[in-house]
């Protein structure tokens, strides 16, 4: 009998939600008039469709409407948010302060900023052995900001450990210094609570297929009460989106982006336990089934925040990768999808201060919606029989 695979790789994406589907599938082939149409019904009811969405996912985050542009994912918003803003004649200044442990959709477009002669600052995160693994000295940013810092961009929770950084505080400091404040949110938003006034950003990215809804569409919060805060569009053409962002609105998508983090924001209060739930029952199996397993990241056991669904650990001399081909019912990932066309050692992990052994042997967990505890307990008897295999040289 073929036994379904257990995917535990909801940070890579997410299986869209049935109600999301069934929320889309209307935008499809019956309301499927173009945003940018006002000269009849159609385009009435699909402009219509995109500005309810907008108010529901502006409610949700703690935003105004105007403040909300949709995007095709949070690669596009990060790059808007960072190129737009630091590229701006209003820009403050030709420098630029972010984490060595950002996502590569950050570090991609700062590399380019550096190659156009922006400085750009890249703080350090604490190693494993501290206390708060992956987070950043909140003094070491202070003393790095300047007067001629454009922007700063830290993201709000990571992809590969699932540690938390201090938005609220940053904020704060960027806040009193009116430097604006970016956010990569998008393994944040739909998962814990994230309010925008409360974390004092300015900028805000997410992505719809992060959260149970559809790949290819996501935002950008932008913070429009700041009147100094100008961003240069990349995409130009139809001014849609107050033209900041050109091109005809993918509608069914944004409906279900909305439709996604309205669920989710729902849903909350129970899957948070229930995900943290799930998340101990995991690393306590492994760690009884499996010798020397190590946890990568801060540990929620004595109060450390991190995303309820993340888990991330070391098998003390295996390797990863053949752990993951011995184990094919299982989806795992040994760091981030989005580094799959760079398979290059875990920047994060490099940054915790792990060498080479520690990361060949790590795999990261992303466990979402659909995941049960039977599902963790088969994980759990995989592993550790093919670990026992792997041991034993067979
Ligand atoms: C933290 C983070 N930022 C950005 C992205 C890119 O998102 P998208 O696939 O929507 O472009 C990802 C996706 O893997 C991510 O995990």
């Amino acid at each position: 009998m073929r036994l379904s695979p257990i995917y535990l790789d909801n940070h890579a994406t997410t299986r869209v939600d049935p109600r999301v589907v069934a929320a889309m599938l209307p935008y499809f082939d019956v309301c499927y008039g173009n945003a940018g149409s006002i000269t009849h019904a159609w385009g009435n009811e699909a402009r219509n469709a995109v500005e309810v969405a907008r108010t529901s996912i502006a409610a949700d985050i703690g935003a105004e409407d105007r403040d909300i542009i949709f995007t095709s994912g949070a690669t596009e918003s990060n790059n808007l948010a960072i190129l737009g803003t630091v590229d701006n004649p209003r820009a403050r200044g030709k420098h630029v302060i972010s984490v060595t442990t950002e996502h590569r959709a950050v570090l991609d477009p700062l590399q380019k900023l550096a190659r156009a002669g922006v400085e750009v600052t890249r703080l350090t995160v604490a190693p494993h052995s501290a206390t708060n693994p992956g987070c950043l000295d909140l003094q070491e940013l202070e003393q790095a900001l300047r007067p001629d810092t454009a922007l700063v961009t830290v993201m709000l929770a990571n992809n590969e450990i699932g540690n938390l950084q201090p938005l609220a505080l940053i904020g704060s400091l960027c806040r009193d210094r009116q430097i604006p404040l970016h956010t990569d949110a998008t393994q944040a938003v739909g998962k814990i609570p994230v309010d925008v006034r409360t974390l004092k950003v300015d900028l805000m990215s997410f992505s719809a297929h992060k959260l149970h809804g559809p790949k290819g569409v996501g935002g950008l919060y932008i913070r429009r009460q700041n009147r100094s805060l100008r961003l240069t569009p990349m995409l130009v053409g139809g001014g849609q989106e107050w033209g900041l962002r050109s091109g005809t609105l993918n509608v069914p998508g944004i409906v279900g982006l909305a439709e996604a983090l309205r669920l989710c924001m729902n849903e909350l209060p129970s899957e948070m336990p229930r995900l943290a739930e799930l998340r101990a029952r995991l690393f306590q199996g492994l760690e009884a089934a499996i010798p020397d397993v190590r946890l990568n990241g801060p540990d929620w056991r004595v109060g450390h925040s991190r995303l309820p669904g993340n888990l991330n650990v070391a098998f003390g001399g295996l390797d990863g990768e053949t752990l993951m081909l011995h184990t094919p019912e299982l989806a795992l990932a040994s760091g981030s999808a989005c580094s799959a066309a760079h398979p290059e050692p875990s920047h994060v992990l490099r940054a915790l201060g792990s060498d080479d052994d520690r990361i060949r042997s790590s795999l990261r967990f992303g466990l979402g919606r659909f995941n049960t505890a039977d599902e963790i307990d088969r994980a759990v008897q995989l592993l550790g029989d093919a670990a026992a295999r792997l041991r034993e040289g067979l």
